[in-house]
């Protein structure tokens, strides 16, 4: 590794970052992260800070999975790479899928196509969706539908079915036949109705409403998040999935789950549908799949989805669709090592009783602070902090004094994710009951500094 003067002066300077403007990010340079153990991450200057992020919503089983690095490194050296295009395979894929139909058999999955990671699942499960209705004999079934509020990552069908405008407008115009429903987010919302069974039947009723002026006989399927992540940790009502669900079978939508963030234990069950009581017709799952060792991802369908390609005719059943590295060898032993010590370690079991310290802990603080305006989570793993500076009005916190609260948590000791006037807190799923209060007293010097 060069010196630090080196990457000082190089930090930022050749890369273009994700989610920043280019000029800014050289103004001011990210922190670089060099070492992390368990739930805590070092930087170059030496901090040492828990990680309320989990990386990036993603490092479920904490920096120290050995199992995940052996795996990883002993197949490199077994078998680095083949291709995963019909033709070939390799073991640890062969593994990984029967591990995932076991663990997915509840939510009633069947079969995986393994993919590089979030974007490239979703976009796998909206180009199959539309396939299936094909093999099915309609082809009039193309359309999309989602939820405001949802982030269903960055590849053009994935961005088109975003419910965030700034992941959208500029790189208009998107795929068209993409449709957005209300999300029920019960702190906003057109409605201006709190209660969550209200809010739920009145979100489900607009659905229909949409999908009966649309014609359901246009539309492919309906994408959702069983709980929203990057769009603000909005925790739907218990009944909504699974109204949706019943509507979804009703008028022969297909049902996609992005469990790209529930998945692997974060909301406490193994999946976010299944948290719900929901078996959807597909899933995509990336992130906690391996822990983000490796970039991986997979898509999930059910047994009666599976069906309807292993019996069609080839023509119009066999899959154009994959990527170089679907079924890595080393992403599949990555994943499997990670699927196991997931089981073993039982993180969904930790998330509980963590989350709700942690929802407990942030609603204690929106007591204290009148810059709180709402406090999310409460189902595993997942939390966020709304900021305003006017709570009657909710006006939004301005984008600078929550980059402040930000840096004061950072420098009092923990690392936690600013979106919009949000702050996001996913941290490892094994992480302590210890590290949790000091998550909660670093953010709290945080929102102190600005009060
Ligand atoms: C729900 C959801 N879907 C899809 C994605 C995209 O995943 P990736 O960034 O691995 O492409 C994300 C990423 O955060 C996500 O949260």
């Amino acid at each position: 590794m060069k010196d630090s003067n080196f990457l000082q002066e190089n930090n930022a300077r050749h890369i273009w970052h994700p989610m920043g403007h280019p000029g800014a990010v050289q103004q001011n340079p990210p922190r670089i992260i060099t070492t992390a153990e368990g739930s805590t991450i070092t930087d170059s200057e030496g901090n040492q800070v828990i990680d309320g992020v989990g990386g990036l919503w993603c490092v479920n089983v904490g920096y120290s999975c050995d199992p995940i690095k052996k795996a990883i490194a002993d197949q490199v050296q077994t078998l680095p790479y083949y291709s995963g295009f019909a033709g070939t395979t390799n073991e640890p894929a062969i593994e990984l899928s029967y591990e995932l139909r076991e663990m997915y058999a509840p939510d009633g999955m069947a079969r995986a196509f393994f993919t590089s990671g979030g974007s490239d699942s979703v976009e796998t499960a909206l180009r199959l969706a539309r396939q299936y209705h094909k093999v099915r004999g309609n082809p009039g079934r193309t359309k999309f539908l989602s939820l405001k509020k949802g982030y269903h990552g960055t590849h053009f069908g994935g961005a088109s079915v975003n419910g965030n405008n700034r992941f959208r407008i500029n790189y208009e115009p998107l795929m068209p036949g993409c449709f957005h429903l209300t999300t029920p987010y019960a702190y906003r919302n057109p409605f201006g109705e709190t209660d969550p069974a209200k809010l739920a039947d009145l979100c489900v009723a607009a659905a229909v409403d949409e999908i009966e002026f649309q014609g359901a006989e246009t539309i492919a399927a309906f994408i959702m998040e069983p709980i929203q992540g990057a769009g603000g940790v909005i925790v739907p009502p218990e009944t909504y999935m699974p109204k949706m669900r019943e509507v979804c079978t009703r008028y022969g939508i297909l049902m996609i789950a992005d469990e790209v963030i529930t998945g692997f234990g974060r909301t406490g069950d193994w999946s976010g549908s299944r948290h719900w009581g929901v078996q959807p017709d597909m899933m995509t799952m990336a992130k906690g799949i391996t822990s983000g060792y490796f970039p991986f991802g997979a898509c999930m369908v059910s047994e009666a989805f599976a069906d309807v390609f292993e019996t069609g005719g080839p023509d119009v059943a066999s899959i154009f669709h994959g990527y170089t590295y679907s079924a890595h060898p080393v992403g599949s032993a990555a994943a499997l090592a990670c699927v196991r010590e997931s089981q073993r370690l039982k993180i969904n079991e930790n998330a509980t009783p963590r989350g709700d310290q942690l929802f407990a802990g942030l609603q204690a603080l929106a007591k204290k602070y009148e810059v709180i305006g709402d406090v999310r989570g409460g189902h595993g793993l997942m939390a966020a902090v709304e900021f305003v500076s006017d709570r009657e009005a909710k006006t939004p916190l301005d984008p600078a004094t929550i980059s402040r609260v930000f840096e004061t948590t950072y420098a009092n000791g923990a690392m936690v994710r600013v979106g919009g006037n949000n702050i996001f807190m996913s941290p490892p799923l094994v992480i302590t009951e210890a590290e949790i209060q000091r998550l909660l007293d670093a953010l709290e010097a945080g929102i102190g500094s600005v009060s």
